[in-house]
Formats: structure tokens, C-alpha cells, sequence
């Protein structure tokens, strides 16, 4: 089933994203409506605009999808919906909308765990990238190492014990006054500043704990904005700077402790939204070619939420014979590696 085609609908934050792909790689059509406008004067996603902004736009984007490839749901092999983690009405949208065109077309329904999109996302960009290879997931709601064995294996070496590393950049960001969405704007100000200028904390950095922690690095931040009166565009921009060179250097020294953990592994790559920031990449690229593995990260688009990663999970799903039916719950919180242990106050996340 090489030519197997997939319908992939992305609805769990504030992205709602439609598109088709094929098994050999190919995207023959995609669409991704971002609602930065709708919540930028809160400065956070509002889960209910959010799902409210998805039931609008959700049915005529697969419908221009379908037209723009010039196919009919006839000529589809399966419909793949994230069934979860994420922001649960819209996470209903998103594959109610699923399973109602699955079951009109009489397709097989793939609930994909919106984790497992991000986490065979470089699959999709690299057709050389095989199994088994260590995946660092950074996004808004996650940060963590995972050991990706093959499809539906992925075992966990490390997570956040309180915030998310996308987190932590938005909060910074909007402590800093930079704007929504928070990692970007944060990416743009810390070109001009100076990262050495701000001796920031980097929580767990040469610990024998295996995890990763934000909070104390963002409550730093908030101590260094508040300690300057009227900051100008340049201490802004080496507050930013300095913060984005504190999270670079504890993504780097805990994907270094989990690369020892793993010997077997043939690549390490990074997925999420956090994922497309430069400095990031850079680092993870020299990490990577000092262990002797290849170093893969998806394009910019494939990193943030989108639905093509959606799809090629489906994609993924489909050809292993793991299809779903119609009772697939939608799930706010699903981790990826049930088997993994509860971490000491990690609160929420899943
Ligand atoms: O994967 P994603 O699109 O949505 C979630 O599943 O969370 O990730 C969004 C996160 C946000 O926290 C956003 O600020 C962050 O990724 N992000 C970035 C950059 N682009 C997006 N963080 C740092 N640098 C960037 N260039
Ligand atoms: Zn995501």
C-alpha cells in the first residue's frame, strides 16, 4: 500500500489544520488557519474561542483540501483525527468532524495521539530517517525525551517536573512585552541582545536527575524585568537573549544524558513548535555531530502544529494495520509511553 492516502484533521490547540498525504510522502494538498488574532488580546489561548473558531473552519477546509488535490473521500484510505492531548473542545471538533466523514465515506477512523504527529513528523520531511532514534518533543504543553522504538513504541526518558520548555518561552515573552505567540516574537528580540549579559539559571544542568525543569528559569526572568525601571529595546533584547541561551544550554545537557542512555539509537531529532527556533536547531545540530549521529529536524511549517503531520501519523497508523473504531474517546491529557512513571511534582502534564 505505498500509494495508501490519508486525511489528516488537526484541531488540539489553537491551529486548525487539514491535509492529505500519501504514503510515498507526498502532500497533495494542505491548509493551516492559525488564530493568533482571535487571542492575542488575552495573551494566552482561550480554549473556548479556540474550539468555537475550529467547528467554523474545520468542515470548509476539508472541503477545499479535497478540491485543491481534485479527489473526492471516496478516493481516501483512512480518516486520522488527533483524538488528544490538547484543549478538549477542540479536540471534539476535530474528530467528531473525523469520525462523522469516516463513517460517511466508510473509511477506517485513526484517533492519533497529537505527541505521536510531532514525534514521526521528521519521518515525514526525511524518507532516510529509521527507527530507533531519540526524539526531543518541545512544544507548548510538552518537553520530553523519548526513545522512539517504531510505531506505537515510544518509551520515555524524561520529562518536565513543572513547566513546558514552549511554556516558559510565552511566559517570558509576555513578561518581556514581546506579544502572542510568545516563542517567535522571543526568537526575533534575542537576535540583537546579548545572551551573556544575564547570568540566568539553568535548573538540572550537570544533575544526575534525568528530567527537565523551567520554573526557576522563568521566575528569574521576571526577577531580572523587574529589577530594571524603564528597560530599553536593548535590555529587552539581552533579557531575551540571555533566556533563550539558559533553555538552549538545559535542552542540550539533558538530551546529552539521554543519548548515553541510549547507544542503540541511529539519529537524534527534535519535532514540536519549539523545535523550528534557530538557536535550538544549532545547538542540537553540534550535540548530535559530537556523539557521531545524524541530526534531523523537520522544515520550520512541519514543526508547529499542523495537519499534515497529523496525516502522516495516519499515514504511519494505517500501514501497521492500527486503525480505530468509531468509540475512540477524545482525550485531554494521553501520554505517549503509558508505562511511563509519574514524575515527582510534575503536575498537569501529561
Ligand atoms: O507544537 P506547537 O505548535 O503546539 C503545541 O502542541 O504546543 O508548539 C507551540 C509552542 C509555543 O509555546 C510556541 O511559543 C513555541 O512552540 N515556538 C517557539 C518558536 N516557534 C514556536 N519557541 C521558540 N522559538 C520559536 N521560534
Ligand atoms: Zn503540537
Amino acid at each position: 500500500m505505498n500509494n495508501a492516502l490519508v486525511l489528516g484533521i488537526e484541531s488540539s490547540c489553537d491551529e486548525t489544520a487539514v491535509a492529505l498525504v500519501r504514503a510515498d510522502r507526498t502532500i497533495l494538498a494542505q491548509r493551516i488557519a492559525s488564530q493568533n488574532e482571535a487571542h492575542e488580546r488575552f495573551g494566552g489561548v482561550v480554549p473556548e474561542l479556540a474550539a468555537r473558531a475550529h467547528a467554523d473552519r474545520l468542515a470548509p477546509m476539508v472541503q477545499a483540501v479535497l478540491d485543491e488535490a481534485g479527489i473526492g473521500l471516496a478516493a481516501v484510505d483512512a480518516i486520522a483525527g488527533t483524538a488528544g492531548p490538547g484543549l478538549i473542545g477542540g479536540v471534539m471538533v476535530g474528530l467528531v468532524t473525523a469520525k462523522a466523514l469516516a463513517m460517511a465515506a466508510g473509511k477506517p477512523l485513526i484517533a492519533v495521539n497529537h505527541l505521536e504527529g510531532h514525534a514521526l513528523s521528521p519521518r515525514l520531511a526525511d524518507a532516510a530517517l529509521h527507527f530507533p532514534y531519540l526524539l526531543l518533543l518541545v512544544s507548548g504543553g510538552h518537553c520530553q525525551l523519548l526513545f522512539v522504538e517504531g510505531v506505537g513504541r515510544y518509551r520515555r526518558l524524561a520529562t518536565t517536573i513543572d513547566d513546558a520548555v514552549g511554556e516558559a518561552f510565552d511566559k517570558s515573552a509576555k513578561l518581556l512585552g514581546l506579544g502572542f505567540p510568545g516563542g517567535p516574537a522571543l526568537e526575533r528580540a534575542a537576535r540583537t541582545g546579548n545572551p551573556a549579559r544575564h547570568a540566568l539559571p539553568r535548573p538540572l544542568v550537570g544533575s544526575d536527575e534525568q528530567h527537565f525543569s523551567f520554573a526557576g528559569l522563568k521566575s528569574a526572568v521576571l526577577r531580572a524585568r523587574a529589577a530594571m525601571a524603564e528597560p530599553s529595546a536593548q535590555d529587552i533584547a539581552d533579557l531575551a537573549a540571555s533566556f533563550q541561551q539558559a533553555a538552549c544550554d538545559c535542552l542540550v545537557d539533558r538530551t546529552a544524558r539521554a543519548l548515553a542512555r541510549v547507544p542503540q539509537a541511529t539519529a537524534l531529532v527534535v519535532a514540536g513548535g519549539v523545535a523550528a527556533n534557530q538557536r535550538i536547531r544549532g545547538a542540537l545540530s553540534e550535540l548530535a555531530a559530537a556523539h557521531g549521529l545524524p541530526f534531523v529536524a523537520p522544515p520550520l511549517w512541519l514543526c508547529t502544529d499542523n495537519g499534515a503531520m497529523i496525516a502522516w501519523a495516519g499515514v504511519e497508523r494505517f500501514l501497521a494495520g492500527d486503525v480505530d473504531d468509531l468509540h475512540a474517546p477524545a482525550r485531554p491529557r494521553w501520554p505517549l509511553d503509558p508505562a511511563a512513571e509519574a514524575v515527582r511534582g510534575a503536575g498537569v502534564k501529561a
